[in-house]
């Protein structure tokens, strides 16, 4: 039995105080601060300024092994996870061999289930040439969803075929598309309408990385047709923008105006956009500093003390951020509801609320952030996976994790 005392939890009406208890990897008991009766044997966990959230379900993390392990592997990856309040991760397919069979994912996955401290779930990459076999129930079964790329970046992966792009849609997996912009956008959104007319039920089109306000309109007026359309965005599309940050700026897609990312909070707010992604794309600080670095920013350790810290300044409810960062994503992948309510599997984080900064004793193996210097008002104590405190004060404790295939 675990007892956190008197913490603060998101709730309809804001954040409460409260003694929350766990056991058998649930929520036993959720009683108002020191209602509960003493259990001896159980571990108390009382902190000062204690907030409690949900743990967020990543969707969007590009992991890099096997084949770039020496910018970040499934231990470091999961351990920045851990400490960034991340319960789950999904990764990308544009490895240095880009996953496109099942022998790419049993392998990724053989790797994943000995090296990770979280669940994780792992997604196929559509080519020209690979649709007919992503709807075999040999790869459907290692899948939790496709990733298409609409424009070139990291992994050259981009796919021509206008057959494939259709047929997709012909599958149930979530599809997951990296479009490069308003253009490609466009493109999918034809080819997802188009796939209407033929298939009964259409699989969720995911739109990763919504970083301009033309895409975010575009998003918008499509919803209205599509309840299965979804979007995403980055911490760092929210954070920074051309004017706050040029170090290490190269990301793809690129930082937007600080209108774009005004927007984008807008759309945050408005639930136009559903799941936070962190994009989590570590390249080595060498690789940042050639001529032409490859693009990407390091992102899941830092993005949920981040959010958290964004959500109180602009005065966007708690349960906003918990449906952001968790909530939206536990559906898609069919995860359960993690909400902290009594029953419910204990997938949690537990923040100290105070005065910090971003910067040094990096979990991930890049062992650098682009919010680096950045003031944040939360800090990890404590990460449980469904029931176990697989994090807490900088140590890690290994669990059997869970493949997410849903
Ligand atoms: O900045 C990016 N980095 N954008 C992507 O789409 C890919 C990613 C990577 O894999 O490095
Ligand atoms: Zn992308
Ligand atoms: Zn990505």
């Amino acid at each position: 039995m675990l007892v956190m005392r008197n913490v603060h939890v998101p709730l309809q009406s804001g954040w409460e105080r409260r003694d929350v208890w766990i056991e058998g990897g649930r929520y036993r008991r959720i009683t108002p601060p020191e209602h509960g009766d003493f259990i001896s044997g159980a571990r108390v966990v009382a902190p000062k300024a204690g907030f409690l959230i949900p743990a967020a379900v990543d969707p969007h993390v590009h992991v890099r092994e096997p084949g770039y392990d020496y910018k970040e592997d499934w231990e470091s990856c999961s351990k920045a996870a851990l400490k960034g309040g991340v319960c789950a991760i999904f990764d990308m397919p544009n490895n240095k061999e880009p996953v496109t069979r099942e022998r790419g994912l049993l392998e990724k996955r053989a790797i994943a289930l000995k090296k990770s401290l979280v669940d994780f779930g792992l997604y196929v990459a559509l080519t020209d040439g690979n649709v007919d076999e992503i709807k075999e129930t040999k790869i459907q079964k290692l899948i939790s969803g496709v990733k298409i790329y609409m424009a070139e970046t990291t992994g050259g992966l981009l796919v021509r075929s206008d057959r494939a792009l259709l047929q997709v849609f012909g599958q149930p997996k979530p599809v997951l598309v990296h479009t490069g912009g308003a253009e490609g956008l466009c493109r999918i959104l034809h080819f997802y309408t188009k796939a209407k007319k033929r298939v009964g039920t259409l699989p969720v089109l995911y739109i990763c990385h919504l970083s301009t306000k033309e895409e975010l309109t575009l998003v918008e007026g499509a919803k209205r047709e599509f309840l299965s359309l979804k979007a995403e965005v980055t911490p760092h599309h929210l954070l920074l923008h051309r004017k706050n940050y040029e170090e290490y700026g190269s990301v793809l897609p690129n930082l937007g105006t600080p209108e774009d990312a005004e927007c984008l909070w807008d759309g945050v707010a408005r639930g136009t956009i559903d799941f936070m992604g962190t994009d989590h794309a570590p390249h080595t600080v060498y690789e940042k500093k050639k001529k032409s670095p490859p693009a990407g920013f390091p992102g899941i350790e830092t993005a949920v003390p981040l959010l958290m810290t964004a959500f109180g300044e602009r005065k966007l409810p708690a349960s906003r951020l918990v449906r952001f960062t968790s909530q939206a994503a536990r559906e898609l992948f069919h995860l359960g509801d993690g909400s902290i309510m009594p029953k419910n599997s204990a997938s949690c984080v537990l923040f100290e609320e105070g005065e910090w900064e971003v910067g040094g004793g990096y979990e991930t193996k890049c062992r650098w952030s682009p919010f680096e210097g950045v003031k944040t008002g939360y800090r990890t104590l404590l990460t449980v996976v469904r029931g176990n405190v697989v994090y807490r004060d900088g140590k890690f404790n290994k669990r059997r994790v869970r493949f997410i295939t849903a």
